[in-house]
């Protein structure tokens, strides 16, 4: 099941997508002054730079290649260390590996975003970054995180993956920090079913990030003599960015949506005696793709969970540090934390909350359960009341 743009994908995407396939021209870079070049790459990325009031944007194949592209930009090398959320998807954790640098995990706190005070214990003179993930949505709290990063020199990349279209306090998510990688697959706020996008107000991280994306060269056909970097091939193309172009036209009435959608479904959650919600660093900047509940403790959010079809957060397993193997076997050989029980208070908080979908409709991220951006008001109310059934039942049985 999808996020909430593809629950919207329509004739404007189909009319977008058929002008690029009759001018035949499918690549990014063309002859300009050939009318049939459309030029929708270039189009898309001054498209984001005008709605996220930002300087630079940068088309990619995906958000993985825009945090790579991104991280790549500020400059990080092998043994670098860069701090990030235990809670997040694993590509926050495999963009920085892949770079041969060291993902130093840190605690989150109860906005499931990464605690700022955990930040400034992570600290050691090897620390390049800051990446704090907006997760399910929800802004992470930038005014602490770029206050840490300017007193001890460093730089903070957001990972807004999980949230296009929100905001905190006036600026775009992505755009606060030093680069910001976004994601434009299936789950995301608007979809391409694979895309991405790098944002930046820095000519250097953006030429960087560019060149990076485009094998080293710092424009369309630049030859390979005196190439500056090594890069990689992380270019959009113009049937994708053409779809993004109509996705992003939508962006605004379907934030608009989302909240609507989530104001009259936590309305009704709200008049659940008990039920407690996330924080929300910014509460109507954020994106509004899931309803967070946080419950007493884990077995009853295990009991709950199962009377829905769905279960706590810790159960997300692309999305929860303990359930990697992998990465954990990474970061016990650099001599990190590692395994359940290394992040405790991230740990608890996994396995009481239940991520009720209100756009964002996927099980992988532990929201296989709640309403989505067509639901009707009857619906959304059908659907808080089965939520309200479930949790008295089983306060009932205890
Ligand atoms: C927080 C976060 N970071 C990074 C990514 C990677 O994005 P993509 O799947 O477009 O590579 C995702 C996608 O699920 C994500 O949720």
């Amino acid at each position: 099941m999808p996020g909430p743009g593809a629950f919207w994908v329509g004739e404007e995407e189909k009319k977008a997508i058929a002008e690029v396939l009759d001018s035949q021209y499918l690549f990014r870079f063309g002859d300009v002054n050939n009318p049939k070049f459309l030029q929708k790459t270039a189009e898309l990325e001054r498209e984001v730079e005008k709605q996220f009031h930002c300087g630079y944007a940068l088309a990619t194949t995906s958000g993985t290649a825009s945090l790579l592209s991104s991280l790549f930009a500020i400059g990080i090398k092998p043994g670098d260390e860069v701090i990030v959320p235990a809670y997040t998807y694993l590509a926050t954790y495999t963009a920085v590996i892949f770079l041969g640098g060291v993902p130093v995990l840190t605690e989150v706190d109860d906005s499931l975003t990464i605690d700022p005070e955990e930040i400034k214990k992570k600290i050691t003179p090897k620390t390049k970054a800051i990446l704090p993930v907006h997760m399910l949505g929800n802004p992470a709290n930038m005014d602490a995180i770029l206050d840490i990063a300017k007193e001890h020199g460093l730089k903070v990349v957001e990972d807004s993956c999980q949230a296009v279209g929100a905001t905190y306090r006036g600026k775009n998510a992505g755009t606060i920090g030093d680069v910001g990688a976004m994601s434009l697959n299936f789950f995301k706020t608007i979809t391409t079913g694979e895309g991405g996008m790098v944002v930046t107000n820095n000519a250097e991280y953006y030429e960087r990030a560019f060149e990076f994306h485009h094998q080293g060269t710092p424009s369309e056909r630049e030859g390979t003599k005196n190439l500056g970097i090594i890069g990689i091939n992380f270019r959009s193309n113009e049937v994708t960015a053409a779809f993004a172009l109509a996705q992003l036209a939508k962006l605004p009435a379907l934030v608009t949506r989302l909240h609507y959608v989530k104001d009259k479904f936590k309305g009704y959650l709200s008049q659940i005696p008990g039920l407690k919600f996330r924080t929300l660093n910014d509460e109507r900047g954020e994106s509004a793709a899931v309803c967070v509940v946080e419950l007493d403790s884990a077995e009853e959010t295990k009991k709950i969970g199962a009377l829905l079809g769905t279960g706590p957060i810790q159960e997300s397993g692309w999305h929860v540090y303990s359930n990697m193997d992998h990465i954990n076997a990474f970061l016990k050989e650099h001599g990190q934390p590692y395994g359940y029980g290394a992040y405790p208070r991230t740990d608890d908080l996994m396995s009481r909350t239940i991520a009720l979908s209100v756009g964002v409709v996927d099980a992988g991220l532990g929201a296989g359960f709640g309403v989505n951006v067509l639901s009707t008001d009857e619906e959304i109310e059908a659907v808080a009341r089965q939520f309200e059934e479930a949790y008295r039942k089983v306060k009932n049985e205890q």
